[in-house]
């Protein structure tokens, strides 16, 4: 990831002067600071700058610059086969996209629809990482109401904190919700149900003989770790495999390797 170098401000007088005194302050006794200062002041700064972007204080964390965190953040992706990272010009059909998407781009200067850019990401099941090195102190944002899956910005550009200073907010998700929810995994799920029932349908053959079910079942678990549960009704035996959302159709064929 390369480290762009582009706005770097001098600090501010009220700046340098509170981080002189601050300094001062911590180095006459650093475990003091360390152990009882620090925290409260960090969650202080972290109050302001979430209400300042209209989050929670527990969304936020302050994080050295905004590169460093975007690289952490791909680097955290479980990449696979077919996985791409997009940009703003490259249309893609792959597996899982993650979109890295600039609010305001530095040069030249210009400022992306990034939130409506969120909101197609959403609906295409894309993840977005908003490189927002620029807005914060410089335009009104209001993350509560574009929900990116990530958006990073920098404190010491236009805020003029000190350098060495950027926040990362990441909206809290309930499992479900992260997954796409109920809609995307309800019509998942029943797509791979249907696709898999056809398949097995046609493959699995008959039989009234309980033992060989009682068999088969204990040799998916041995072997394939899957269990389909097959039980006698209306004359016939039938087997139920659930689809679930860690499913996909090919899970279904181990029940006819069995
Ligand atoms: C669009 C954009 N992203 C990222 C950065 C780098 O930010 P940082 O120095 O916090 O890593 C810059 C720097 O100016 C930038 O303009």
């Amino acid at each position: 990831m390369p480290y762009l170098v582009r706005l770097r401000c001098p600090w501010s007088r009220p700046v340098l002067d509170a981080s002189n005194v601050l300094t001062l302050k911590i180095e006459s006794n650093p475990d003091d600071f360390l152990w009882l200062g620090y925290e409260s002041k960090l969650n202080e700064v972290r109050r302001q700058i979430a209400r300042l972007v209209n989050v929670d204080m527990d969304e936020c964390v302050l994080v050295p610059n905004v590169c460093n965190v975007i690289n952490t953040i791909l680097r955290n992706f479980e990449w696979r086969e077919g996985d791409a990272i997009a940009s703003a010009s490259k249309c893609s059909s792959q597996r899982r996209v993650v979109a890295i998407v600039d609010s305001i781009v530095s040069g030249p200067g210009a400022a992306m629809p990034w939130r409506d850019m969120v909101r197609t990401c959403k609906e295409e099941g894309v993840w977005s990482v908003i490189d927002a090195a620029h807005p914060l102190g410089q335009e009104a944002v209001d993350l509560n109401a574009v929900q990116p899956d990530f958006w990073v910005s920098s404190c010491s550009k236009w805020l003029f904190a000190r350098r060495g200073c950027a926040v990362l907010y990441v909206p809290k998700k309930w499992f479900r919700e992260s997954l796409g929810g109920e809609e995307k995994i309800n019509a998942y799920c029943r797509s791979i149900a249907l696709a898999g029932g056809k398949r097995l349908a046609g493959n699995i053959g008959h039989t009234r003989d309980g033992p060989i079910m009682r068999f088969i079942q204990v040799r998916l678990l041995e072997l394939h770790k899957v269990y389909a549960s097959a039980f006698y009704h209306n004359h016939r035996w039938w087997t139920r495999a659930s689809a679930q959302v860690y499913n996909e159709v090919r899970h279904g064929q181990l029940i006819l390797v069995v």
